[in-house]
């Protein structure tokens, strides 16, 4: 690679990753798996490295995590919070030893200390005499949120310690979520019809920054301490002795071993690996740390880790299982998925018996048949999936699973669109499978929003005939309702006036709700922010529809056909004639102390996190002026990637130019 275009890697790279950290920290939702991310940072610190320039403070491998949301006070750490360096396989080990060797002493006794690396979110408590004063997230590493009432539920922290402890003392840990409490909790979640969460971690992230303390409280986390910030020194003098203390004061703490050599850690490491599947809390690798808190500061840190500490990371955790039929799953669109039922086995912690084989190239690729023994993954934050196949030999299998002609569960004839891997079913809202999917998305958070209206509900009330179409949400015989199991008063009338309150919905949150294909929610305020009324949408020409930025000819030849159709349009008047009531899109109240209220701001390049019309409107809404080109009224340039000509503009005119990080901050 030449110098331009590692520059250019080096750029792009540092704009995923921040991405990336955006939607972990902040949004406790990740994209790709932890092995991703750190491949990605890998490739950036090499790269980095390459070009042998001096690294910005900004750069992802130079900081931890990302800046705090402004719901929570924020808390500056008296020590920062760093992280830990990832190493993936033996070799990488033996360098992290003999870099130790080389920096130290010949012949200077070097015991290592091994503690499970637990999946949650790192949390720093600080005491004062002995009293909890706050406890913060990590946040960016210097800074985090204030999430003491949140802390106060979680068991293994004491609120306060004893006997011979520093005055000021900060102590760290990993607040998690058992996987029996996640299991639990996505329970009942899904039976609220509520979010569900992807695995533990994001669980116990999701609970922890709670603004009601009370919810916390019903999560049921837990905590382990595994390091000090200020006070640590005088507390003990190895990582061993600081445990056992930290112990004695009521903390939780993890198993732990003193290992001599890198041997015994590469034993070590396969052994916790065995034992990983049976713990009762997820882990995603051993640490390994210098045990003698002297040597740890000889051998000091680099950047956002130490020099004496690394995480030793589990492959993604793989199991078999066989598989024991195919079936086919019909989507709100209608999009039909094959899906592999199989033997429930535990993977990473979670019993997993269905599996998406995604569409029918998939299908065909992985060659998965009906009685194959499979091996199945599930890597941190994604969904199961089928692997491979481990059956060989025809003669042995069952022929493979035709792609049905009818849909499996309206019989309607299946399609398939040139150039689309997805096969279709045409039955519309004939289709029970779609109408429960349509109605799932009508009723939930970012559509009308009903409490207490979850999937089971749904299923139900379409399999009971209740509801015929998604108008019907707003027409439900209350009276058949009472009769079945289940449905006591108090849980109808709450329903019932869920629904009500509804009834008033914003134009952005109905056109979402809707399910128009090519449809969602930036593209639905988008539509709401520049018609203002259904009827103007309604009526709105194809030149019209692709005035605006984000939308294209396919989206808005899908509004004009669903508006075209005489039974949407059919829906659409019941629904008024039950009582919906659509309402212009909401003036947002300006934060008048917001940094952006009356500036000039223009935008240039691509995002990664967000769409250039989303975050227009979000800048309006914030009390940003956006204007298209830059010139010496422009007050601040958000540059994207691949910024061009007006990123030039900008700096020859002295203009503040800020990145994508910055924007996603300010639109927080
Ligand atoms: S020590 C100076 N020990 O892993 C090093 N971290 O990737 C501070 N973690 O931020 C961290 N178990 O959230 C340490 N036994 C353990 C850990 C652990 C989990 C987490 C922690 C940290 C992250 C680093």
């Amino acid at each position: 690679m030449n110098v331009d275009s590692i520059q250019q890697r080096i750029h792009e790279l540092r704009g995923t990753l921040k991405g990336h950290n955006y939607k972990y920290y902040v949004l406790d939702a990740p994209e790709i798996t932890d092995e991703e991310y750190d491949q990605l940072l890998r490739e950036l610190a090499d790269l980095e490295q390459q070009l042998g320039k001096p690294v910005p403070n900004d750069s992802p491998t130079q900081t931890v995590g990302f800046k705090p949301d402004t719901a929570f006070q924020s808390r500056k750490h008296a020590v920062p919070m760093l992280s830990l360096a990832n190493a993936f396989s033996d070799e990488e080990i033996s360098d992290f030893v003999r870099r130790h060797k080389d920096i130290l002493a010949d012949n200077e006794p070097l015991i290592y200390i091994a503690e499970p690396k637990v999946d949650g979110l790192a949390i720093n408590i600080y005491y004062e005499f002995g009293q909890m004063v706050y406890a913060a997230t990590r946040g960016d590493g210097i800074t985090g949120e204030d999430v003491t009432d949140n802390i106060r539920s979680v068991a293994g922290i004491p609120w306060s310690l004893t006997g011979n402890v520093p005055d000021k003392f900060e102590v760290r840990g990993e607040v998690y979520m058992s996987k029996a409490s996640f299991q639990a909790l996505n329970q009942k979640q899904q039976e609220a019809g509520e979010k569900v969460f992807a695995n533990p971690r994001n669980a116990a992230a999701g609970s922890l920054r709670q603004l009601d303390a009370s919810i916390t409280a019903s999560r049921k986390l837990s905590f382990f301490a595994y390091a000090t910030g200020l006070g640590g020194d005088e507390f003990a003098s190895s990582q061993n002795e600081l445990l056992q203390k930290l112990g004695q004061q009521g903390f939780a703490i993890q198993e732990t071993a003193l290992l001599k050599d890198e041997q015994a850690m590469f034993k070590h490491y396969q052994t916790w690996m065995k034992k990983r599947p049976s713990l009762d809390y997820e882990i995603d690798g051993m640490v390994f740390k210098v045990n003698d808190f002297k040597q740890q500061k000889l051998l000091g840190a680099v950047a956002r880790s130490p020099r004496w500490a690394i995480a030793y990371k589990f492959p993604a955790e793989e199991v078999e299982t066989v598989v024991e039929a195919i079936t086919w799953q019909v989507g709100r669109t209608g999009v039909i998925t094959p899906v592999a039922n199989m033997k429930p086995v535990n993977v990473a912690g979670v019993m997993v018996s269905r599996a998406t084989l995604h569409n029918i190239q998939e299908l065909a690729r992985k060659d998965v048949r009906v009685g194959d023994r499979v091996v199945i993954r599930r890597a941190g934050d994604v969904i199961p999936e089928v692997v491979k196949s481990l059956s060989i030999g025809e003669e042995h299998r069952v022929e493979s699973t035709p792609v049905p002609e009818h849909c499996p569960v309206c019989d309607a004839a299946v399609e398939q669109e040139e150039g689309e891997a997805a096969i279709r079913c045409t039955g519309g809202l004939s289709c029970s499978a779609q109408l429960k999917e349509r109605i799932k998305h009508f009723v939930s958070r970012d559509g009308f929003d009903i409490e207490g209206f979850g999937s089971k509900l749904a299923e139900s009330l379409v399999d009971k005939g209740l509801i015929k179409n998604i108008a019907d949400v707003f027409n439900l015989d209350y009276e058949v309702l009472s009769t079945w199991e289940g449905m006591g008063e108090k849980k109808i009338s709450n329903l019932q006036q869920a629904i009500e309150s509804r009834k008033n919905i914003a134009l952005s949150r109905f056109i979402y709700a809707l399910g128009i294909r090519h449809v969602g929610q930036a593209t639905a305020t988008s539509l709401a922010q520049h018609f203002q009324t259904l009827y103007a949408l309604q009526h709105a020409s194809e030149e019209d529809l692709i005035e605006i930025n984000d939308v294209g000819k396919e989206v808005a030849a899908s509004l004009i056909h669903f508006f075209m159709e005489e039974h949407n349009l059919q829906v659409l008047e019941k629904m008024f004639k039950y009582g919906v009531q659509v309402q212009a899109e909401e003036v947002v109240e300006i934060d008048s102390n917001h940094p952006l209220v009356g500036k000039t701001v223009v935008i240039t390049g691509s995002f990664s996190n967000i769409k250039r019309n989303q975050a227009k409107i979000l800048l309006q809404q914030q009390g940003a002026k956006v204007a298209s080109a830059v010139s010496k009224n422009t007050d601040i340039l958000i540059a994207g990637e691949k910024a061009g000509s007006k990123l030039k503009k900008a700096e020859e005119l002295g203009v503040q130019v800020v990145d994508e990080a910055q924007l996603l901050l300010w639109l927080t």
